[in-house]
């Protein structure tokens, strides 16, 4: 087994402590510090945190005063679980419930002894599962999306991160880039569905009857803004095939770059639908601020937006106008340009969904 072990200049208390433990049961991965000179615990952590994320160590144990900067730290790192233990128990159960790969541990706050009967205790146990995994594994499931400080939810998958690689390829044919827009519209609205409520059931299969779950009679509904929106609803029917699809139509004037309806048919009961509305683009924001209001205005309630591409101005601006929609993106580009195009963005998403260009 291989532990990696680091510590700031308030964990230094322990290091010796800790080495010695390992002396015997493991090889230490040192990722420092040596001495007791002020040093920062997120730079430790995160050296860490990457070892035991990226398979160079299968645990990890951190020092620092309190062993919660440490943990902290180490946390932002993807399939970490680290927390700071005060006691043996907690440890151990921190183990055994949450398969707690990176133990923290407070240099100013545990005695020597105190630390080794914390450190033997989590290094002792052994994670449960059961229903301890299947919890676990909602805490991985989150790492899937990332959440901005504007409150967007942009998509960090691999996935998500190849097929907008070919999406944005100016040189992608029109079969492929509709293709792949749908593919990643549907793995966007499976990450969203995420929580959807399910209702116990039980089924028969040729061998037993089982306790089951299905869906608890959401209602759901697709709008597309047109006309790039419907090149990502085949992607999210494919997944809910009895959503209930609306349409909005939108064209932006080229001298105002503000929205003009021209057309709106939803669901009748839209009200009591959650909605995703899926629009490729969120450029200047202008579009979207309006097709939500057109949705609430026919009593839209549970609305979500789902787009591929987005500016930080379309964000800021859907979210000032309607700060209970959530926003579901693939990707956040940096900038519009003076024509109000997400830079650097995919290009005019309409003409290479339909090939109009
Ligand atoms: C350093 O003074 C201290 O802040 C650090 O070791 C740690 O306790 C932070 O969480």
């Amino acid at each position: 087994m291989i532990v990696a072990v680091g510590c700031d200049h308030a964990g230094f208390v322990l290091r010796s402590v800790v080495l010695g433990y390992f002396e015997s049961k493991a090889t230490v991965l040192d990722c420092g510090v040596s001495t007791a000179e002020p040093a920062d615990y997120p730079d430790v952590a995160l050296r860490a945190a990457a070892a035991v994320s990226e398979g160079q160590a299968d645990a990890g144990v951190l020092m620092c005063g309190t062993g919660i900067g440490m943990a902290l730290a180490a946390n932002k790192v993807k399939g970490v679980r680290a927390a700071s233990c005060f006691d043996a128990e907690t440890a151990r159960l921190a183990k055994a419930h949450n398969n707690l790969n990176i133990l923290c541990l407070g240099g100013r706050f545990l005695s020597p002894d105190r630390a080794l009967a914390v450190l033997d205790a989590w290094h002792g146990a052994s994670f449960e599962g059961g229903r301890h995994l299947a919890r676990v594994n909602k805490i991985a499931a989150a790492e899937a999306v990332t959440f901005s400080s504007g409150g967007v939810v942009i998509f960090n998958h691999p996935l998500v991160h190849h097929k907008m690689t070919i999406i944005r390829d100016k040189n992608t044919s029109v079969k492929e880039f509709r293709e792949l827009v749908e593919e990643v519209a549907g793995l966007m609205v499976y990450e969203i569905t995420r929580n959807l409520p399910l209702s116990e059931t039980r089924v028969e299969t040729p061998m037993a009857s089982a306790a089951a779950r299905t869906l608890a009679g959401k209602k759901l509904a697709v709008v597309p803004v047109l006309r790039a929106g419907l090149g990502m609803v085949n992607g999210i029917l494919s997944l809910i095939p009895n959503a209930k699809v609306g349409h909005i139509g939108l064209y932006r004037d080229p001298n105002t770059l503000e929205p003009v309806e021209y057309y709106c048919k939803l669901p009748q009961d839209i009200q009591e639908r959650e909605i995703f509305v899926a629009d490729p683009m969120l450029a200047t924001g202008g579009t979207a601020v309006a097709a939500l209001s057109l949705i609430k205005a026919r009593g839209g309630r549970k609305i979500s937006l789902v787009c591929l591409v987005a500016a930080p101005e379309g964000v800021k601006r859907v979210h000032e106008a309607h700060p209970d929609v959530g926003i579901f993106i693939a990707a956040l580009d940096p900038c519009l340009d003076d024509h109000g195009y997400i830079v650097p963005g995919l290009g005019d998403a309409g003409d290479r969904l339909f090939g109009s260009k």
